[in-house]
Formats: structure tokens, sequence, C-alpha cells
């Protein structure tokens, strides 16, 4: 079903021939697991469960060590890279040197704020592609602060040093937990309250794990809240398997009549979870089980089976926010759903590590999909009985949902689609293709 060439960094995807069908456990989730690592490395002690192996977590990582925290990795799988425990055994102090973010926005936007509430100058530095992400939306708020953030251009490098900080209202002009994330924890530090508004409430990992170090925190519909000088208690974290790689084979079971996936482990953050709810509204048989929480993140399983027709949405507003990630996978849903989806307030798509919007119309028009670019999302027509066509090569557009996507959508096509650029897969989920084909009922 699969074949994959390093050298080229091309993989071929063989439309699947008989159902999906299995069980498996996707790599830890990485907003969980960024959070976790950084906020032990504040409290100076704590332990991370289920690390995932991907490169952007390794890149927060990286960065930490570079600020001198001390933390010990035990067990290393060797086939994705995934940790059994990172224990933090002291805490951020000064860099040694430049701090490099890697491809991984989360760890820029975060760091930035992270050396606010540690009081500790640093440049963080950024692969080409993160070079290329905004990031005066979090540099404005710290300067506003009192901190000295310079950008290039607005851009990575970013050099921040924290000096004073005073509590501020910020109201973020996009729904972004990163900035939040950035502006609440330089507030740990700060005099007086920091409060961030947000259009719509972005992913509420910090403001849970932040609860669960004992932070006292306010919280509305859109706002959230905290005092300056409260300490971090330090917790373990046992990270839960990540929804937005969990979409990936979900996808694929839904469009292989007759599959059966189950996914096992995985956090249902209601602020997350917002693909679920999107495909409940194409009709999709998908159920998700909470099982369980742990500081204070639910997780549990997923059924996803493929014997329902679909038919097509409209997502905006927060629908579209609680599933900002998972729209790749849900394009390519919707290319078999019967009538026109839309999908529209999604211009921060075009921000991500590609410009989503245009490397899904510009894929699926290849594989003969016909769908309008928005300048805020993009509208597909779904045809339930479609075959693709085996046109290749795909560009996976250096970005791994990009990629995922398009491999998923290739199991409807009338012969083996390549797609280049698979590597980008590193970026969050490494084995997705072994578990894919795993699925599939071949090695
Ligand atoms: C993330 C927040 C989102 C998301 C990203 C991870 C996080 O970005 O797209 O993959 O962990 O806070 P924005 O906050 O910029 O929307």
């Amino acid at each position: 079903m699969i074949s994959r060439s390093e050298a080229t960094d091309r993989v071929e995807v063989a439309p699947a021939r008989s159902p999906l069908r299995g069980r498996i456990a996707v790599p830890g989730d990485k907003s969980i697991a960024h959070r976790a690592l950084m906020f032990s490395a504040l409290a100076g002690r704590g332990s991370v469960r289920g690390l995932p192996g991907g490169a952007d977590v390794q890149a927060t990582l990286g960065v930490l060590y570079g600020l001198g925290a001390k933390i010990h990795i035990r067990g290393v799988e060797s086939d994705d890279g995934s940790v059994d425990e990172a224990e933090v055994l002291a805490p951020i102090r000064a860099a040694s040197g430049p701090l490099h973010c890697g491809d991984s926005g989360t760890t820029m936007r975060l760091m930035a704020g992270v050396l606010c509430a540690a009081g500790v100058e640093g440049t963080l530095t950024a692969d080409a592609g993160l070079a290329k992400r905004p990031m005066e939306r979090i540099a404005e708020p710290l300067r506003r602060m009192g901190a000295r953030v310079e950008t290039t251009d607005g851009h990575a490098p970013v050099h921040v040093r924290p000096g004073a900080l005073v509590g501020i209202e910020h109201a973020s002009a996009v729904a972004s937990a990163q900035v939040k994330s950035c502006v609440l924890l330089a507030g740990l530090r700060a005099s007086g309250t920091t409060t961030v508004r947000e259009p719509s409430r972005s992913r509420d990992h910090t403001e849970r794990m932040l609860e669960a170090m004992g932070v006292a925190i306010e919280r509305t519909a859109t706002s959230v809240a905290l005092r300056g000088g409260q300490k971090l208690t330090p917790v373990t974290v046992e990270v839960p398997g990540d929804l937005s790689s969990a979409a990936f084979p979900v996808a694929a079971a839904l469009l292989v009549p007759g599959s059966e996936v189950e996914i096992e482990g995985v956090g249902l953050n209601p602020t997350r979870s917002g693909f679920l709810d999107a495909l409940a509204k194409m009709g999709a048989d998908v159920e998700a089980i909470v099982e369980g929480s742990s500081g204070g993140e639910p997780f549990g399983r997923i059924v996803a089976r493929g014997d329902r027709a679909l038919r097509a949405i409209e997502a905006s507003g927060e629908l579209v926010v609680r599933s900002i990630d998972e729209l790749p996978a849900l394009c390519a849903v919707a290319a078999f759903a019967k009538g026109r989806s839309v999908f529209k307030d999604a211009s921060e798509l075009r921000k991500k590590e590609s410009d989503r919007i245009a490397a899904m119309a510009r894929g699926l028009r290849a594989l003969g999909v016909s769908c309008e670019e928005l300048e805020d999302g993009i509208a597909i027509e779904g045809d339930p009985d479609r075959v693709l066509r085996a046109s290749s090569p795909i560009d996976g557009s250096n970005d791994h949902r990009i990629v995922m996507a398009f491999a998923c959508a290739a199991l409807r096509a009338a012969g083996p689609v390549t797609i280049d650029g698979f590597s980008a897969i590193r970026k969050s989920y490494p084995g997705f293709f072994t578990d894919l084909a795993r699925l599939g009922g071949r090695p």
C-alpha cells in the first residue's frame, strides 16, 4: 500500500483494496508535551510521561537544555523516538547561546513567555520555515508589559530581555493559544493581574496545566486572567495521545468503506475536539468515549467506522478555532462528502507550517477535486462516489499535516499517488506511514 524513498523524500500511497482495521495509539499530544516540559522547568522539578518523539518537542527540550535545565530522559522508543519519562531535575538558569526553536512555532512563542516568567534574557532562533511566521503577535504585548523584545521585521530571531514586568489587559486579534499562553506566562512574574481576551476560546491546555500546578486562574468564555507572583508546584504529567495526529487514521477509516479503526488513550479536551464535532455534522460514524482525566485533561478512545455516506458541512467561528490543526484532514474527508463543504474564518491556516489553504486547494485540484480558495478558507465540491485522479506528484508543502491529509485521500484514488516531502511527518507523527500500513493489514 505504501512505499517510501528516503533518498527522494517521496512516498507512494496505493489505493486501499480492503478495509482498514485495528487498534493503534498515536504519539503523545504535542501541545501538552511542550507545556509540561516548559512549566516543569519553570517549577524546577516535575515529570512528564509519554512524550512524543517528533521534532517539535525535541526542539523544546533543546531550548530548555540551552537554558541550563537538567532533564533526565528514560526509555526512548527506537521506532518513533517517543520517551517513557522526562524528569526535570533543575530549573532554567541562563542562556548558554542562541536558543534554536527549529520549525516549532509553539516552542518559539511559548518560550518567549517562559523567558519572561524566569526573568532570563535569550535569543530565540528558527529554521527557514518558522522564520517566515509572524512573531509581532507575541512581541507587542510583551513590550507593553515592560520587556524589551526585538524581532527581525516581525519575525525570528526574537530577542527577549524581560526586565520588570507589569500586568496588562491584552485583547488578541486572533484566537491563538500560543499568544494567550505567552502573555499569561509572562504574567506570572508581572506585578498585578494579566488578562488575555480572545475572539473565541482557543485551546486551554495552559490554563488546565497551570491550575493543576496550583495557580489560581479566573476564566470567562473568552478571557483568562491570573495574578503575578504565583509559584508553580511540580507535578507529574501523563501526556495523552494527540488528537491532531489521531485525526489522520480517523479520516483514513472514514474514507475506506468497511473500515473500523480504534485509537486508544487520546486527549479529548473540548477546546480541541471540533474535528469530532464537524465529523458528526457530516454524519460520520465516529465515537469518542471519555475514559478518564489526568491533570485536568480528559482522555479516552475514538472508534471510527467507514460505513456511512457523508454529507457536506459549513464550518466557521468557534468550530473552526477548535479544529484548526485538523482542517487539512477535514478537507480530505470533505472531498467525499455529498455537496459543497465550506470552511470559513480560517485565515490563520495561511500562517501555519505552510499556507494550508493554498496547499490543500492545489493538491485537491491535482487529484481532480474542484474547490475554491477563499481568502479565509476553502470550499470543496464533495462526491461520495469519487475516485481521485492518480496524478503525481502532490506537493507535501514541507508540512506534516498536508502530507498526511493527502496520504488519506490517496486511499481513494484510481492508482498510486506520490507525495513529495513526506519526511515532514517527523515533526509530529514519525510513525504515521507505519501505522497506516499496519491498519491496512500489510507490514
Ligand atoms: C498550539 C496552538 C495553535 C496550533 C498549534 C499548537 C499550541 O496555534 O495551531 O499547532 O500548542 O498552543 P495558534 O495558537 O497560533 O493558533
